[in-house]
């Protein structure tokens, strides 16, 4: 929970560059606790190089982010962000890493963030605790490079639970897992939600999470072009994978999440 009543992102004109490109263009968000924020749009739209700013794995060429009312970055008096508050998943990583670790350690490794080196304790019942949330509690001494990679995906979200975040940033959490664990998923997010978890989350398709996201946010091109009501459900004809056609559909890249959040009014 956030003590302060400051938002838990606080994002001020975000420019990313690298060499000639210019991928962030000016970007504002914020976001307040308790609320889950999709973000979507086309591939290529920046939606990655987004929160890989936000959580400072990109260093930004212009702008400033304060998580849970810290400033990201190196702040006054050592006022950093509080890492230990924070889980991340990052896109299609894989959990194995060349390196044969099994799913304790690799989960564990979310208990140790800035300067906490040694774990915690009671660290075993926690992880044990965070694979049972994503169902792999009885793989917790399998090697993960052994797991599949809908199962090793699932690793990385065990991983950014383990923590007890305050905040979530996931960037396309449930590529890749099948239907069940996705509803599973979906139904730990809505326990955690309903414990005061904020969450940003990159999503193509709301799926099982669409009645939890309360606002959706949409990129294109590195700029925000919507930010408000999430797109409306799925038909069942989407489903079966027709594209929806939309007037302004003059980018090929242009993809359904877009077009469909595009439909809203865009929020001058
Ligand atoms: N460090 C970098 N150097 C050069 N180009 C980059 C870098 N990071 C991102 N890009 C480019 O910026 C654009 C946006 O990439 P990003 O990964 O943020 O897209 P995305 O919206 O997450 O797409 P997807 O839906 O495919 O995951 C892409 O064209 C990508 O090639
Ligand atoms: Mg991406």
């Amino acid at each position: 929970m956030s003590e302060t009543s400051e938002p838990v992102i606080e994002a001020r004109g975000l420019h990313f560059r690298a060499g000639a490109s210019h991928i962030l263009r000016g970007i504002d968000l914020t976001v307040e606790h308790g609320e889950v924020v999709a973000l979507l749009g086309a591939n290529g739209s920046g939606k990655s190089t987004l929160v890989k700013s936000l959580v400072g794995i990109n260093v930004l060429s212009e702008g400033t982010v304060r998580l849970l009312g810290r400033p990201l970055g190196p702040g006054r008096r050592g006022a950093t962000v509080d890492w230990g508050r924070i889980g991340y998943v990052p896109q299609r990583a894989g959990a194995a890493g060349g390196i044969p670790s099994t799913a304790q350690e690799v989960v564990a490794s979310g208990l140790l963030h800035g300067r906490r080196l040694r774990l915690p304790r009671g660290w075993r019942d926690r992880v044990g605790a965070a694979l049972e949330q994503v169902g792999l509690a009885d793989r917790v001494h399998d090697p993960v490079h052994l797991l599949s990679g809908g199962q090793q995906q699932r690793i990385l979200i065990a991983r950014a639970l383990v923590r007890e975040p305050d905040l979530l940033v996931l960037d396309e959490p449930v590529a890749g897992v099948d239907m069940a664990s996705q509803e599973a998923f979906a139904a730990t997010m809505a326990r955690l939600v309903d414990g005061g978890l904020t969450v940003l989350v990159v999503l193509h398709e709301l799926g099982e999470l669409e009645p939890l996201v309360t606002r959706a946010v949409v990129l294109r091109h590195g700029k925000v072009v919507h930010d408000g009501a999430p797109p409306p459900a799925r038909h069942d004809h989407d489903r079966a994978g027709h594209r929806h056609q939309h007037p302004h559909a003059d980018d090929n890249a242009l993809d359904s999440a877009e077009s469909r959040a595009l439909d809203l009014e865009v929020r001058p």
